[in-house]
């Protein structure tokens, strides 16, 4: 095993020795390399102010993927084998700003200028992204884009046009370059893994899923980090140190997406961004919802597997993919298992998995003829937020009766959890107002929801009982004078 993690940071071969697991991405850029163009806002990925690029090949296509990542919370580690941006690089060798950075200018898209080198690098990252494709791209696209980066003086409008005149405005001096990252990408591609050990900390980067199955069972107690954005917060707002990290982001069998006519095989290491297309393969209908799972340069780095492994009662994943019936497949030693995802939330941080076990990947798998599927995410800001209710609603209909009902919800309960009652108040009955009323009433025997700085017990309970009628109009149709929601004031209201 290779004793070092290196990269290329711009025009500059790194090698770093006895580097501790957890140290960020943004502190090494600021305070060893003086890259302090890349700023510290939040230091927990809201802001999007310490925004880098990651250049990698694509594990499944082979082409180059330029992805806007948070600095603060992407461990140093986690950028072995990659091809490094920061806004210093951005320049071409002759001073001349890059098209973006020009259109900033040009359309005022900065006033104090705290936030420009974020909003700057997610919009080379952006361009990149969309490549020739220009004409497909829509204000939405825009919006999804710039979502991971705030700025508190200049207003998002001028931004907007500057994005909109650097799509158009020509190549970049990376353009004439991509030859030579690629050439970089490969000459690190060893297919050796990591081991560093110093004084206070140990870190593993495991070359293939085999290795990571030998390290986890010789120290259960290591940590297992996949895009840090869970993990990541843990160091930046808790303070925790972490004596045995082991980074599975890299493991190609961990890295596969696997498309079959029975569904889609999402491994362990692949993240929400790249998760998008297969998943929406299957389930058309989760496109909505998945944009709003924190925002772009988030997901460019976490992972779906995290999301599940994490096991948080508010985790966006859970719900939607409990309703559409994925399972969990898991590795300890040289055997595997595979469970229906709903079993693997215990309790309340306690989730269906040995410490020297690891989820490989999440199989969610074709619907059934005659499913009708939602996803439905309620939280106070429609971007980067987290959700004070996540809903994931599936229902099987053949000949006018529902035959299986399935009704996950997140921030109800400790876990992600079904709604028994209200699935059996749909089951065996036809999709019409009695039944929708029925299930209705019957949430409030499946779930005691907490009151938290997101939401009342109250308001939890209504919307998940809106929901419920928001899907009934959605997927029949329903004129939707003829049902009634509860509003904030407690009456009901036609919707
Ligand atoms: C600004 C911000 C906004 C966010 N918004 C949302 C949101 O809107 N919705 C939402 O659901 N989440 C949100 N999150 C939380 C987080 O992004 C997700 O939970 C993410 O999917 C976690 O994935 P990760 O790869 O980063 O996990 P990590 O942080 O790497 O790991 C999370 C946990 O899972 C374990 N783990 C990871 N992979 C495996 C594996 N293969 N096997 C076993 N254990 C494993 C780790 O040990 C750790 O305990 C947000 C986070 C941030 C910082
Ligand atoms: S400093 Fe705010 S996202 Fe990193
Ligand atoms: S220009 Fe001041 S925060 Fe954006």
């Amino acid at each position: 095993m290779r004793d070092t993690i290196r990269f290329w940071l711009g025009d500059e071969y790194i090698v770093l020795h006895d580097v501790l697991p957890s140290v960020t991405a943004l502190d090494w850029l600021r305070e060893t390399r003086g890259r302090t163009g890349t700023k510290e806002g939040c230091n927990e990925g809201d802001c999007g102010a310490c925004a880098i690029i990651i250049v990698r090949r694509n594990a499944c296509a082979g082409h180059l993927s330029w992805n806007a990542v948070n600095a603060c919370i992407q461990f140093l580690p986690m950028l072995d084998g990659a091809q490094i941006y920061t806004v210093e690089d951005l320049r071409d060798p002759s001073g001349v700003l890059h098209p973006v950075q020009c259109a900033m200018v040009n359309q005022h898209g900065s006033q104090c200028g705290f936030c420009t080198p974020g909003f700057v690098m997610s919009m080379v990252a952006f361009r990149k992204r969309v490549g020739s494709m220009i004409d497909q791209v829509t204000d939405a696209d825009i919006d999804d884009a710039l979502a991971g980066n705030l700025c508190r003086c200049t207003g998002y409008a001028p931004i907007v046009r500057a994005m909109r005149q650097a799509l158009v405005a020509g190549p970049d001096r990376f353009d004439a370059e991509i030859k030579k990252i690629g050439e970089r990408l490969t000459m690190m591609e060893s297919g050796e893994g990591v081991s560093i050990a110093t004084k206070n900390a140990r870190l593993t980067i495991p070359a293939s899923a085999d290795e990571l199955a030998v390290t986890l069972m010789a120290d259960p107690a290591s940590r297992i980090v996949a895009g840090a954005t869970d993990v990541g917060l843990w160091v930046t707002k808790l303070g925790r140190t972490l004596p045995h990290v082991v980074f599975i982001g890299h493991i190609p069998e961990l890295r596969k997406i696997t498309v079959t006519e029975d569904g889609a095989t999402i491994g362990a290491a692949v993240t929400w961004s790249e998760a998008e297309a297969p998943l929406c393969a299957v389930y058309p209908e989760m496109r909505d919802t998945l944009r709003r799972v924190a925002a772009r340069p988030v997901r460019n780095s976490a992972t779906l597997c995290g999301n599940i492994a994490n096991g948080s009662p508010i985790g966006d994943g859970p719900p939607l993919l409990i309703a559409a019936d994925a399972e969990l497949i898991l590795r300890r030693g040289d055997k595997k298992r595979r469970i229906p995802l709903e079993g693997f939330f215990i309790d309340y941080g306690v989730q269906d998995r040995a410490s020297d076990e690891f989820i490989e990947a999440v199989f969610v798998p074709v619907p059934k003829a005659g499913t009708m599927f939602r996803g439905y995410k309620i939280s106070k800001r429609f971007d980067q937020d987290i959700s004070a209710v996540m809903a994931g609603f599936s229902l099987i209909i053949s000949d006018g009766i529902i035959r299986k009902a399935c009704l996950a919800f997140g921030g109800m309960a400790s876990t992600p959890k079904r709604a028994a009652a209200a699935e059996a108040a749909l089951t065996g009955n036809p999709w019409d107002a009695a039944a929708l009323a029925a299930a209705r009433d019957a949430i409030s025997q499946d779930f005691a929801p907490l009151s938290d700085l997101r939401a009342t017990s109250w308001y939890r309970l209504e919307v998940a009982r809106n929901l419920l009628t928001r899907f009934y109009v959605e997927t029949t149709g329903s004129d939707t004078a003829q049902v009634s929601v509860w509003s904030i004031h407690g009456e009901a209201v036609n919707v």
